[in-house]
């Protein structure tokens, strides 16, 4: 394993990294972590005291900066209050006020709230839900999903089961997963013909089709038009196919509207949020069903029941976090600044086009992905972007950005001309065995 006696680490890294798995790494080769001490606005702070400005908004998640004081007095007030109560057989009222705010912003009927604890579980429970709306309404048979190429919907067995089945991050697991269907995302007219006359072959076994509309994230940041989820939603119509949305990355704003869906002018059956719902400041997620999936649980059967109730759901911190989180994207111009973003995401990132071994560049709302042929050298470019100021965690073949909505184009601009540099130098380091 990579030494824990660095000697510039401070004390409580050397002392409990060996005692630490860190999350898609490999422990015996990867160099320490960097120790971070304190966050604010948008900016790291290290142990050293060096500022690092965070492109990433921790994996999507902290949209309005690090600690906003509208959402850090809301988390002190509930923590005074009520840090925690079971939510089975007790209701509280941020968690209420949370689910009708939720319900009035999401589009169309979906009105109906399940909490989780992380977008992993938010998958799961949809798939749960997708099955057993079948059953109850008297359909057997329908257990499989179909998603996409490039999909990337989550770490646990379920939503690793609808994530891109070529792609090597959970190669591992192709005998232990449950067999789904993985279909392009049509984009021409042939493909879409294509996509339908598949739905019609296989619909009696399907049970739903998950999406992540506009941008598939951590399966390769692609992006797709809105006209590919309005055609997909039209066919999963015809078909009679539920269509759930996964929107724990793009949700919140990212995309340059509240949710992807919008720009589609889609509503899905299913709608996964997670991320971005508490400001980035609370593990916490949600499924989202519109009223015909619900009133398909309500029986006189108690099997007709969602058998699912994580232990911390509707944790009154996160609810008091998301409530706060959303006064936010109504007193200040989030959704506005991620539109902004696009462009000048684009203009920045412009001249890695220019650099040997670059293959794309493509931004949409308040994301920016630089596509390499290779990512070679790949901890030596993370270092450097380091040493440039810049928080990125570069992965697969690209380098991408996530910023918080909150970030000034001041800030972007040494955000995107510090990552141009690093690129630019990485193209001229000779290609690693
Ligand atoms: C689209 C999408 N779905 C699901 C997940 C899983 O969420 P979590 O990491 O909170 O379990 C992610 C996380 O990156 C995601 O991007």
């Amino acid at each position: 394993m990579m030494s824990t006696d660095d000697q510039s680490a401070p004390d409580w890294q050397n002392a409990g990294y060996r005692h630490v798995w860190m999350p898609y790494t490999q422990m015996q080769t990867a160099p320490l972590p960097l120790p971070v001490v304190a966050t604010e606005g948008v900016y790291l702070t290290l142990a050293d005291g060096r500022k690092l400005i965070d492109g990433m908004a921790s994996w999507w998640t902290a949209c309005h900066g690090y600690n906003h004081p509208h959402i850090r007095q809301a988390v002190e007030e509930q923590l005074r209050v009520m840090p925690h109560v079971m939510f089975g057989g007790i209701n509280h009222e941020p968690a209420l006020r949370l689910a009708a705010r939720l319900a009035q912003l999401t589009p169309g009927n979906l009105n109906r709230v399940f909490f989780a604890d992380s977008g992993s579980v938010a998958v799961e429970v949809a798939l749960k839900i997708a099955v057993q709306f079948w059953l109850n309404r008297g359909v057997t048979g329908r257990t499989k999903f179909v998603s996409f190429q490039n999909a990337y919907h989550g770490d646990t067995t379920g939503a690793m089961s609808v994530c891109d089945p070529d792609n090597s991050m959970h190669s591992h697991f192709k005998g232990f997963l449950l067999e789904q269907y993985s279909h392009p995302i049509p984009q021409t007219e042939a493909e879409h013909a294509a996509f339908e006359s598949f739905l019609t072959s296989k619909k009696n076994e399907i049970a739903g089709v998950i999406i992540e509309p506009l941008i598939q994230g951590a399966g390769g940041m692609k992006f797709h038009p809105p006209e590919s989820v309005s055609r997909i939603r039209s066919a999963c119509n015809h078909q009679n196919v539920l269509l759930i949305a996964d929107e724990i990355a793009t949700g919140f704003g990212r995309t340059g509207t509240m949710f992807a869906c919008e720009q589609a002018e889609v509503v899905p059956d299913l709608l996964c949020v997670g991320k971005a719902l508490t400001g980035g400041t609370l593990s916490f997620a949600a499924t989202i069903a519109t009223d015909e999936i619900f009133d398909a649980f309500l029986s006189d059967n108690p099997t007709h029941a969602l058998m699912h109730g994580p232990t911390f759901m509707a944790n009154p911190l996160a609810c008091a976090a998301a409530n706060a989180s959303l006064d936010l994207f109504e007193t200040e111009p989030r959704i506005q600044r991620a539109k902004s973003m696009d462009g000048e995401l684009s203009q920045l990132l412009a001249p890695c086009r220019e650099i040997d071994g670059v293959i794309d560049v493509r931004t949409k709302g308040a994301v920016g992905v630089v596509q390499v042929r290779r990512l070679h050298n790949l901890e030596r470019l993370r270092a450097r972007i380091v040493e440039e100021g810049v928080w990125l965690r570069p992965f697969g073949d690209m380098i991408y950005m996530t910023p918080a909505l909150s970030m000034t184009p001041e800030e972007l601009r040494t955000l995107c001309e510090a990552t141009v540099r690093a690129v630019q130098e990485w193209s001229t380091w000779s290609v690693e065995e």
